[in-house]
């Protein structure tokens, strides 16, 4: 192969970004990172330091003016754009009618505005190259009624929806779009959902923990760096006829 292949990540400062960031990097990607915190920083200096290229900046995914300087400043230092992982998310856990029509707004602007806006940045630039891979988050929450996950799980259902029909729009430029959908992972997002779950109902954390790793057929949340492996198969070539699917690494919980 000739030119090193770049995978730009969002959300990379923690989570299933975090571990799908370390996971590119190590198998010798070029690393492209975003995200609205500043840990952003440390992980590329900790990349950095282990021998990876990396660029990464702080910026919010649905701000387009943010999204268009990080897409164009990453192509004028790599020259190309070989995955897309979109992975910046957040959740609102709440009964419906205690939602807020500004919390209903951001997080459609974050989870389905930020992915819609980094494909229409890349678009062109994978399109020119006539190849490219995207992986997006789904969630089980986009298969399965989650009792106070509603506008979570519109958004994820969203995502799902809006892949296979770009999968099709993008078909003809050897571009694959793809999904994946988590099941319960250790990430500081779940540990917040199980602590407001807590809080509310009075169960010790550790007892709603327990009944939320039920759903998982092995009994156990997933290891971030499980989803990262699941996103690396779908972005690399021994996925090369996958395209509009949603994966489901959910340990079992849809099948039940
Ligand atoms: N953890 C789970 O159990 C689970 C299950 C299914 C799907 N998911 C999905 O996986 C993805 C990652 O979740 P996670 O659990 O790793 O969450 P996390 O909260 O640990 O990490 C999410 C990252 O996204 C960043 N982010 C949030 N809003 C942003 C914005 N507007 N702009 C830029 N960055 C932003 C955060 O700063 C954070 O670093 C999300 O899309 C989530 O919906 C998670």
């Amino acid at each position: 192969m000739g030119e090193k292949r770049v995978a730009m990540i969002t959300g990379a400062a923690s989570g299933i970004g975090r571990a799908s960031a370390k996971k590119f990097a190590e198998n010798n990607y070029t690393v492209a990172l975003m995200d609205k915190s500043q840990a952003i920083q440390a992980l590329g200096e900790e990349l950095r330091r282990s021998g990876a290229d990396c660029f990464e900046m702080v910026g919010d995914v649905s701000s387009e003016e943010d999204v268009k300087a990080f897409v164009e400043t990453t192509e004028s230092y790599y020259g190309r754009i070989d995955v897309l992982n979109c992975n910046a998310g957040i959740v609102v856990v709440k009964p419906l009618e205690d939602t807020t029509y500004d919390e209903f707004l951001r997080v459609a602007q974050v989870n389905i505005g930020g992915t819609f806006l980094f494909h229409k940045y890349v678009l062109p630039i994978m399109k020119r190259q006539r190849k490219g891979a995207i992986v997006n988050l789904g969630s089980v929450s986009g298969h399965v009624g989650q009792t106070e996950h509603a506008i979570y799980g519109a958004t994820k259902g969203a995502i799902i929806s809006f892949t296979r029909a770009v999968a099709w729009e993008l078909a003809k430029y050897n571009i694959r779009v793809n999904s994946v959908s988590p099941g319960s992972v250790d990430t500081p997002m779940l540990r917040g959902d199980i602590q407001l779950e807590s809080t509310r109902t009075g169960m010790p954390f550790e007892e709603v923990k327990k009944l939320r790793e039920a759903e998982q057929a092995f009994n156990r949340w997933a290891d971030p760096s499980e989803i990262a492996e699941a996103i690396y198969f779908l972005a690399g070539d021994g996925a090369s006829f996958i395209t509009g699917v949603d994966l489901l690494v959910d340990c079992g919980w849809v099948a039940k």
